[in-house]
């Protein structure tokens, strides 16, 4: 029998194969149930496909590519669903078939089961008659291609249970996925406006105000968006549009409903046209429009509760592709104007325009960090999570606001930092770095850098205690975070690493002074220099991680190390961890100018082999690495925290830092000139 935990997909037609593919990458061992061998067959066949397609475009090795299809256990035998943590629905958008299908869930999982289901035509409530366990089901939207679209709409009915709603989110987190919590309406969130910023395209050209190409070319524009409204629906089909338009306009009225141009569309079985001459003199009028729509259906999925305004801009951007959601569009177009826009669709139509916009001119602001307080712990947790949590000034100001704000509330006894989706933070914001050095406002890296300093600072002299939980990668300016609080707990997806130095720069908060007191300046180097990553049972075992346990112990390893309080102040080691010397020993002494020149002279073929990587790092990266790590065995926490602060205008002003930052958004592999 396989130790690996079991999860299921019945339905193993387009989508139900795509998810069961998703969830066997990440590890899982999945049951594909449909009712005939034929069918399931094909759901199989799909699946290779897809992964041999992979292999050719070299995202998945052969051997991963084997492993994930043999995690797939294809059967008819509902039996087998005995073994499942949680079923996924899949079958086609048919009430009855969908109703068969939870009825006979009820009768072969087992009692902490999730029932899931993808409907996206139907309420997740219709299905709760049918089953002896209303209390399991959870609505789970996926989005084509479930293998590569990471956003799950998540969707609790007025009986899901606490624990199965956990359960499901936790499993989506577990797989990859990106979820947003939506109540359970008609197109949740995310389909609520893009089926109408579709719609509205088709209403624009039925009315003469632009043709296919001009639509497509504003649009473009406006949303920042590679393809336009028609060339998605060519792409996607041209039928699912009208029946999303259909299905939302039965439930919420006219101003929803399929234009007429849609339908007659599908009735000639045609792709639509885009050719034609694209008109910018009619840009205005359709993206007040388009864009007029979008914000008038995000207004009301917010007052309506269907989703927050994180999880709607959320939505946009990880489900659509989108760069930026309705709300922060809003805010770039300037709010008032935006109203202004959704104001005269919502006259057009008769509709009430949402409380949320009447009136509005200051821009919305995001929770890119949430606080719950449980068993008096307060758990931060980093919500970005379709950029890893990455830090930028937003991200640090609502940080420390938050931290401050847990630490002066006497209902808690001690607070965690977590961050939301596969990783924990991924280092400090790239795109924020490259902006700024494009921009010549390296003084406000400075200062957004000595803010976060200021933070992790408020983290060391809290009289609580303060623990990192880790279940995912945590890299850069995250491994730094993690140094700065009392304890970490991490789970085995949890890693450690510091790349600056591959990308041009060095640790800059605080990663110079804080590991080479962990683990001493021969390890600390070792790290910084290669930027190799190391996973949570071997940062255990250096001293980094202080409990690694597995994700179902995390919360009472973490109740006990409250009850434990603030440590006792950490020695500064004189030499290496145990396990750690082969590692440290190559660069106790050697000096950074020799292995940047390729100088340094190796003892082993190995170590050569270390060093000959090393000398691919930003040269002046490693230079004031160097000088940092050194300092910091005479300078006090604070004065070292000065010196790296002191360096970062010189690092961030090297044509280095700007290729090295550039390269990882461009995903190209850098090549330093020493400046
Ligand atoms: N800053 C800004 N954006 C970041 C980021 C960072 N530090 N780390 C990840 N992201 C973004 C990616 O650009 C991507 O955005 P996109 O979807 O708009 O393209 C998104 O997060 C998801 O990351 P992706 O690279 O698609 O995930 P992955 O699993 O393939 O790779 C990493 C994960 C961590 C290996 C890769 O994202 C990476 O190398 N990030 C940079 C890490 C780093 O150098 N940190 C130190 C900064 S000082």
């Amino acid at each position: 029998m396989s130790d690996l935990r079991t999860l299921a997909v019945v339905g193993a037609g387009n989508m139900g194969s795509g998810i069961a593919q998703k969830m066997a990458t990440e590890g899982f061992r999945v049951l594909l149930v449909d009712l005939n061998q034929a069918a399931v067959d094909r759901g199989l066949a799909n699946i290779a496909k897809t992964l041999d397609e992979g292999v050719a475009r070299k995202i998945f090795k052969p051997e991963q590519a084997e492993g994930i299809k043999s995690r797939v256990v294809g059967t008819t035998d509902w039996a087998q669903l005995a073994a499942a943590e949680l079923v996924v629905e899949a079958v086609f958008e048919d009430l009855g078939v969908k109703k068969d299908v939870f009825r006979r869930l009820g009768e072969h999982t087992r009692q902490d089961c999730v029932l899931g289901t993808n409907t996206s035509s139907f309420y997740v409530r219709d299905l709760l008659d049918v089953t002896k366990h209303p209390e399991r089901v959870v609505g789970l939207h996926y989005f084509y291609h479930p293998a590569k679209n990471r956003l799950v709409e998540v969707i609790p009915t007025a009986v899901t249970s606490k624990a199965a709603l956990a359960k499901a989110q936790a499993i989506q987190d577990a797989i990859a996925k990106t979820p947003i919590t939506c109540k359970d309406a008609p197109g949740f969130v995310v389909n609520r406006y893009f089926v109408p910023w579709l719609n509205e395209a088709v209403r624009l050209l039925e009315e003469g105000k632009a043709n296919i190409a001009t639509v497509e070319a504003a649009c473009k524009a406006a949303f920042g968006v590679g393809m336009g409204p028609f060339e998605l629906m060519n792409v996607t089909g041209v039928p699912i549009a009208l029946h999303a338009a259909t299905t939302l306009g039965r439930e919420l009225g006219a101003f929803y409903a399929p234009a007429a141009l849609l339908a007659a569309q599908v009735e000639k079985k045609a792709h639509w046209d885009l050719g034609g001459d694209v008109v910018e003199a009619a840009f205005d009028v359709v993206v007040d429009r388009m864009a007029g729509v979008t914000f008038l259906v995000a207004g009301q999925i917010v007052d309506e509760g269907v989703g927050t305004i994180d999880d709607v801009d959320l939505g946009a951007r990880v489900g659509l592709r989108w760069p930026y959601g309705p709300f922060e569009l809003m805010n770039r177009h300037g709010v008032a104007a935006s109203v202004a826009m959704a104001a005269s669709v919502a006259k057009a139509w008769n509709l009430p325009l949402p409380k949320c916009l009447a009136g509005r001119s200051t821009p919305y602001t995001f929770a890119l960090v949430t606080t719950t307080v449980e068993d008096r712990v307060a758990t931060l947790t980093i919500n970005r999570p379709d950029k890893l949590n990455a830090l930028n000034e937003e991200v640090v100001g609502q940080l420390d606001a938050a931290f401050r704000a847990a630490a002066a509330d006497p209902a808690v006894d001690g607070i965690v930092i977590t961050g939301k989706g596969k990783a924990f933070i991924a280092g400090a914001d790239i795109a924020y770095f490259v902006e700024r050095i494009k921009t010549s406002r390296i003084p406000e890296i400075v200062t957004f850098t000595r803010n976060g300093h200021a933070t992790l600072r408020a983290f060391e002299t809290c009289a609580k205690p303060v623990i990192a939980r880790l279940d995912g990668l945590s890299l850069g300016g995250g491994s730094e975070l993690a140094l700065a609080c009392d304890y970490v707990v991490a789970t085995k997806k949890a890693s450690f690493g510091f790349p600056e130095t591959s990308i041009g720069i060095y640790p800059g908060l605080g990663g110079t002074q804080r590991l080479s007191r962990r683990v001493g300046t021969a390890l600390a180097k070792a790290m910084i220099y290669t930027g190799n990553v190391v996973g949570a049972e071997q940062a255990a075992k250096m001293g980094l991680v202080d409990a690694f346990v597995s994700h179902d112990d995390v919360a009472a390893t973490i109740a006990a190390l409250v009850k434990k309080g603030k440590p006792a102040a950490r020695s500064v080691p004189s030499a290496p961890p145990t396990g750690f010397e082969a590692m440290a020993a190559p660069f106790a002494t050697v000096r950074a100018k020799d292995l940047s020149a390729g100088t340094a002279t190796a003892a082993t073929p190995d170590v050569a082999k270390t060093y000959d990587r090393v000398k691919s790092k930003a040269p002046v990266a490693l230079a004031l690495a160097e000088e940092l790590i050194e300092a910091s065995a005479t300078l006090s926490i604070d004065a070292g925290i000065e010196a790296e602060l002191g360096n970062l205008t010189k690092i961030f002003s090297t044509a280095d830092a700007l290729t090295g930052l550039s390269a990882v958004l461009d995903r190209t592999r850098p090549t330093y000139v020493g400046r």
